[in-house]
């Protein structure tokens, strides 16, 4: 179904997994495509509760855009490239379902982007973050300059988009760029416990969640009117009724997603 993605379903988590190892999963025109297509799926498939996106072989999350189709672009070519993976990345951050990063060797470039798009981000031990563009004469392009600013602040993400330089996952543990990080083995177990608990609430209040944080950073939107509008919405849910019913009897709430 996919040229260069797997993915596998099971107990509501789908398991997305770029898979070109041999270019250390560069983000070519194929990957977008794909990523397009499974987010299509993420997005209407009642199946699916929550997603990790992560890449294959033991090296590499993503080591950035496919740099051998940078050669020979236009000015306009190269804007409708950047517009085009801000608005495939837009699709993940906006993403009604939780979508975490598993970060598991380099996500460089195009990488460190994708996985900043996600809601959260674990790591690896091995995993290594940074924005070498300026090594290239570029800037990142995928929202990168702006995602890094708003997870780790602006003073750290200044020095790392200006010097390309590489940060390991410890020092992106403690700049609050990945909530955890863990032994390779470990890295996909973490994200399903993480996603298993999550899968046990209410599904609308989850994507309400999702939709009130992310107001925070849309210019757009004023996130605490955001957040009157999601809360209200909830409380017209069933499972608004039946989390609050099963609360005051003393069970476990039995969600529909209704
Ligand atoms: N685009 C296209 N191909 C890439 C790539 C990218 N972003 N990153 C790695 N590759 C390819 C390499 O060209 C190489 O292909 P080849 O075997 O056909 O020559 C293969 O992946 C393995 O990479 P290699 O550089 O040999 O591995 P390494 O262990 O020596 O170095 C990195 C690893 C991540 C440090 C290095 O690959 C790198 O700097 N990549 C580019 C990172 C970058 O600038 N990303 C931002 C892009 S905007």
């Amino acid at each position: 179904m996919y040229q260069t993605l797997l993915s596998f379903l099971e107990d509501g988590i789908l398991t997305v997994t770029i898979n070109r190892p041999d270019k250390l999963n560069a983000l070519n025109k194929q990957v977008f495509s794909d990523l397009n297509t499974v987010l299509d799926e993420i997005y209407s498939n009642d199946l699916i509760r929550s997603v990790i996106i992560t890449g294959a072989g033991p090296k590499a999350f993503v080591a950035g855009a496919d740099i051998s189709e940078f050669s020979g672009l236009s000015d306009h070519e190269s804007r409708a490239l950047a517009k085009a993976g801000q608005d495939t990345f837009f699709r993940i951050e906006n993403s009604p379902k939780p979508i975490v990063a598993c970060v598991n060797g380099f996500a460089l470039g195009g990488g460190c982007e994708l996985a900043m798009s996600c809601h959260f981000r674990i790591a690896s031990d091995n995993a290594k973050f940074g924005q070498p563009e300026v090594n290239l004469g570029l800037i990142p392009g995928y929202g990168g300059t702006q995602r890094l600013v708003q997870l780790i602040g602006k003073g750290r993400a200044m020095e790392l988009l200006m010097s390309a330089a590489m940060i390991d996952a410890n020092t992106a543990l403690q700049y609050g760029l990945v909530n955890y990080v863990v032994p390779a083995e470990e890295l996909l177990p973490k994200a399903k416990t993480i996603l298993g608990l999550i899968n046990t609430k209410a599904p609308l209040a989850v994507a309400k969640c999702i939709e009130a944080a992310n107001a925070v950073f849309d210019e757009t939107k004023n996130g605490y009117e955001t957040e009157v509008a999601g809360f209200g919405f909830c409380f017209d849910t069933a499972d608004m009724k039946e989390g609050t019913a099963a609360f005051l009897d003393k069970r476990k709430a039995n969600f529909s997603g209704k």
